[in-house]
């Protein structure tokens, strides 16, 4: 099989607190995605590389290969990586083949990091995720108040990129496509609802996903970090 890569990129990233989707602000320099695309391609077992963006979205382009951009972007990140899958199959990959699916947002993932997944889940019969162990206490919310403390032991904070067979998880997903993908929040979890466990790889709390405004400073500090 091969490896392929698929980055969901369509969101409107409206907690980011700016009208400019999150994925385009610029970090450090570039747009956030450019980062995030960095490390996918400075990985050479990954052959292909889909970024799906929104309808009518042309700001990637000429990107060249591996990397290949579809404007078939959904109403919620399930839809677009249900889409993207889809284009992948028509377009001639293999269901047997692996796919990693990276969220554009999470643009201090490592080429290490990337690799430690494939080569946790590459004789896996079901593949599995970049995750970390809670550090934190966890604490369930109504009206404002603490309604209840959740059991911390044993779990983990999910992460992408989420490694998985082609056909499998677009199966999962198609699974979900008639109720709008109601909590599929990942690509782990419709391989769950599927009856599979997926594999958890220990990642990096640097692994963040760029969410709020204040969360680019830290990305950028980290990123400056790492060129010193
Ligand atoms: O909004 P959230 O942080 O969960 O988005 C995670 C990733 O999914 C982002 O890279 C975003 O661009 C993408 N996304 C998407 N299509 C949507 C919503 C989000 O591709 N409809």
């Amino acid at each position: 099989p091969r490896c392929l890569a698929l980055l969901p990129c369509a969101g409107s990233g409206s907690r980011a607190g700016t009208g400019l989707p999150k994925q385009y602000q610029p970090l450090a320099g570039r747009p956030l995605v450019r980062h995030t695309l960095a490390a996918l391609t400075a990985v050479p077992r990954i052959a292909r590389v889909l970024v799906v963006v929104a309808p009518g979205d042309a700001r990637l382009s000429n990107l060249g290969a591996p990397v290949e951009v579809r404007a078939c972007g959904g109403a919620t990140r399930a839809e677009s990586v249900f889409n993207g899958l889809g284009w992948l199959l028509a377009a001639g990959a293999a269901p047997a083949d692996w796919v990693l699916v990276h969220d554009a947002a999470r643009c201090l993932v490592t080429p290490a990091q990337i690799e430690t997944l494939i080569d946790a889940c590459w004789s896996d019969p079901v593949g599995g995720l970049l995750a970390l162990p809670l550090a934190d206490t966890l604490k369930r919310a109504e009206g404002g108040r603490v309604a209840a403390t959740l059991e911390r032991e044993g779990s983990w904070l999910a992460q992408t990129p989420q490694m998985f067979r082609l056909g499998a998880l677009h199966a999962a997903l198609a699974a979900h496509a008639g109720s709008g993908f109601a909590g599929i929040t990942d690509e782990a979890s419709a391989i769950e609802a599927a009856g599979q466990r997926p594999l958890l790889v220990r990642g990096s709390a640097h692994n963040l996903k760029v969410t709020y405004p204040e969360d680019f400073a830290l990305a950028e500090a980290i990123l400056r970090s790492r060129a010193a």
